[in-house]
């Protein structure tokens, strides 16, 4: 594979390991020890940070089609050929970041924004990391991607599987995953495999004939994966004048964002693009939290999967998240926490970024949820900077939202089943189709 004008290789990150490998080498993991792997660099940036920082910003006018890509124009922090032409891109990235009034107040901080993921071409932050995934994909050469997802990595990887003209294979657990994400695998042609099973389940099998078979494999221990997914953080801090926040509240699930955002923020303090770290705070479903039991425990060397994990936000139901030890990593690089939260506090702080005008789906708003228990628990500070990052669009998920707003939202757990608490139902109001009714009705 080329590389442009950064030099980058494979590394085991198991630090007793540590073995680096070329980065021509199709490796998911370290064939030595096993261990997960990050794409490394000798970085040779040949400007200053101050310079690279006014290059990023002007490539958004540039005429070369890579560029207005928000993920392409960081090239220099990437992996990437000197062709920047043969990049498989939906012009990924460019997210915006909002304010929202009634969020801050619901959560008590005086300046919360949304960084907001769902903007993407297919409509969540796996847009991000497939550009560079299905690029790599295609320099090695090969014929069929293939992921384990419980939703958007497979609507995300169909859709640029399809730009690249490669077949795509999902593995979605059967009846797990909401119907938008479905149609847009189905829509982008990729084979749909049901599995009767869990994500886990499908994980593990797909992570297995990926050593087995010519399928290449495109989830989150793909390290190409999370070199794109670090421009997130890239954008953000552009978008933030480079002034680094105080805090970065994201959700959990397999873990492969947190991995990456850490290594970006490690990155970019090592090459001296920001002068601070922020800290970041992962936030998973109560229901699905290896994680969060992990970094409460005493020993952290080992995360005990959850066999049943029970959420009704579907994109993070995950009981064995393969990125653990990186995410691990992450939170030591940037004094970084992590906290759960209820499927009642999800569906509350849902349908407030709702009524911001904003919107997302549910394994989003753990991050509101997340940020309000952490402001009232002292752990946030209430004139803290705070950016939360909405990962997944309103409309992925608009099973949830009717039900929410219908007061039918119930959650099936191992225990049985369980109503949620709805605080802000938004019904519909049918009337007859008669003016005169309707101006009583609305009182006009
Ligand atoms: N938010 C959304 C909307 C997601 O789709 C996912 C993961 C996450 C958060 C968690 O991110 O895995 O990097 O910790 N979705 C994956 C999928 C698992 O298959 O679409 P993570």
């Amino acid at each position: 594979m080329n590389i442009g004008n950064t030099a980058a290789f494979l590394r085991c990150t198991e630090t007793d390991c540590s073995t680096k490998y070329p980065i021509s080498e199709r490796y998911y993991s370290c064939p030595g020890c096993g261990g997960l792997l990050d794409i490394d660099y000798d970085f040779q940036l040949g400007s200053p940070p101050d310079a690279l920082k006014s290059t990023f910003a002007s490539r958004k006018l540039e005429s070369e089609p890579a560029y207005r890509s928000g993920v392409w124009r960081f090239h220099e922090l990437l992996p990437i050929m000197p062709d920047v032409s043969r990049v498989v891109t939906l012009f990924e990235g460019n997210t915006p970041i909002y304010e929202a009034p009634l969020s801050s107040e619901y959560c008590g901080l005086a300046g919360l924004r949304f960084k907001h993921q769902g903007m993407n071409p297919t409509g969540s932050f796996k847009d991000n990391g497939m550009t560079t995934g299905v690029t790599a994909a295609r320099e090695y050469g090969a014929a069929a991607v293939a992921c384990a997802s419980t939703g958007n990595t497979s609507a995300s990887m169909a859709a640029y599987a399809a730009r690249a003209g490669m077949e795509a294979v999902v593995f979605v657990p059967a009846g797990r995953i909401s119907y938008g994400k479905l149609a847009q695998a189905l829509e982008y042609g990729a084979r749909v495999l049901e599995l009767e099973g869990s994500f886990d389940d499908a994980m593990r099998i797909v992570r297995e004939l990926a050593l087995e078979t010519p399928l290449y494999l495109l989830n989150s221990v793909n390290p190409f994966r999370l070199e794109g997914q670090k421009t997130i953080i890239i954008e953000m801090l552009e978008q933030l004048d480079w002034a680094a926040p105080d805090w970065i509240i994201l959700p959990g699930g397999n873990l492969g964002n947190c991995s990456a955002f850490g290594k970006a923020l490690h990155e970019l303090s090592s090459l001296g693009f920001i002068d601070r770290i922020p800290r970041l705070a992962v936030i998973q479903a109560k229901g699905a939290a290896p994680f969060y039991k992990l970094f409460k425990s005493e020993d952290r060397e080992k995360l005990i999967p959850i066999d049943h994990p029970a959420t009704l936000a579907t994109a993070i139901r995950i009981g064995n998240p393969v990125s653990w030890p990186k995410a691990l990593r992450s939170l030591e690089w940037t004094n970084g926490i992590v906290e759960q939260v209820s499927e009642n506090e999800i569906a509350e702080a849902k349908a407030v970024i709702g009524r911001d005008g904003i919107g997302c789906e549910p394994a989003s708003a753990v991050t509101l949820a997340g940020a309000k228990q952490l402001v009232s628990r002292h752990i946030i500070e209430r004139q803290a900077s705070v950016v939360c990052v909405l990962t997944g669009n309103l409309l992925k998920d608009p099973g949830y939202t009717m039900d929410y707003h219908s007061r039918k939202l119930r959650l099936e757990t191992p225990e049985g089943e369980r109503m949620i608490l709805v605080t802000r139902a938004n019904s519909p109001e049918r009337l007859p189709a008669d003016k005169a009714a309707i101006r009583r009705h609305l009182k006009l």
